[in-house]
């Protein structure tokens, strides 16, 4: 079933990991998008991919999410490409750990920089598109860490709790424009890209443990006794994009397998 078809989409951060699985997940259900990375080798080929396997027109783009030229230009480039623009989703991100009085506070920066004020540069270039339609969603990917705080992991949670705000208010100043705009909050992926190149590594050393008592410790923190899926996130961008989740916006909903409930 076509649940978004004709929709026309923008993706950040979608050449691999969870963004890919959602350029995919939206293709699937009969969108036309433009998936944005900072990786456009990689970006390039994850597009012709999905777009020989769906049949969608998906383009590939190379924007830094931090650049608010870039971005500006690359959003008035996807409505030329796509036509308009009615779904903007906010997934690209970065975590960088560590003990907080040791941190290196350029990297700490860096991570408020892409994770929340590319968030808010992102999110705020494709509000204005769609102002003129008065329809719109954005989408922004957060995570459990924007609700509690995270070991040893200051710089992430604070920029993922600060996109709460972002969304909130967004949502607050555009809601009677016909702009909605929500956050998800996945779990641990312990089987993207992020986790098993740099994750298990990073808090394997961080924590003094092995990778393998990394994974069975966040596990075992998860009422459900698994790992978060790509498909449990995608079939919420699903419903948060489509027409079902119409009464709702300024939302961060968790999809943590009962990890976190408020
Ligand atoms: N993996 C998890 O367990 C997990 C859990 C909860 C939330 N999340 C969130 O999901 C999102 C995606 O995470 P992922 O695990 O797929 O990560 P990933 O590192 O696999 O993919 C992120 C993508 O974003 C791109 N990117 C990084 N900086 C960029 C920038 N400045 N401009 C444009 N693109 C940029 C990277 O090149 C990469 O392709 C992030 O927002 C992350 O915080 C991930």
């Amino acid at each position: 079933m076509e649940r978004l078809k004709g929709r026309k989409a923008i993706v950040t951060g979608s050449a691999q990991g969870l963004g890919e699985a959602i350029l995919q997940r939206l293709a699937k259900e009969g969108a036309d998008a433009v998936g944005w990375d900072i990786n456009i080798e990689k970006m390039t080929e994850t597009a012709k991919r999905i777009a020989e396997q769906t049949g969608r027109k998906i383009f590939a783009e190379k924007v830094d999410i931090t650049d608010a030229e870039m971005v500006r230009n690359a959003v008035d480039k996807a409505v030329e490409l796509l036509g308009g623009l009615d779904l903007m989703v906010c997934n690209a991100g970065i975590l960088i750990s560590g003990d907080s009085i040791s941190f290196d506070i350029s990297a700490w920066r860096k991570v408020i920089d892409i994770d929340l004020v590319g968030y808010f540069i992102c999110a705020r270039e494709a509000i204005r598109v769609m102002l003129p339609n008065k329809y719109g969603t954005v989408i922004q990917i957060n995570s459990k860490s924007g609700k509690k705080g995270s070991f040893k992991n200051s710089a992430y949670a604070a920029a993922k709790f600060g996109g709460i705000g972002v969304t909130q208010s967004l949502a607050l100043e555009f809601a009677e424009h016909g702009i909605r705009v929500n956050a998800i909050c996945p779990g641990n992926l312990l089987d993207s890209p992020l986790w098993t190149e740099s994750l298990f590594k990073q808090y394997a050393k961080n924590q003094g443990i092995t990778e393998e008592e990394v994974r069975k410790k966040y596990i075992d923190q998860v009422p459900m006794k698994r790992p978060c899926r790509y498909e449990d996130v995608c079939n919420v961008v699903v419903f948060l994009a489509s027409d079902e989740s119409n009464y709702m916006t300024g939302q961060a909903i968790n999809v943590t397998g009962g990890q976190e409930m408020r």
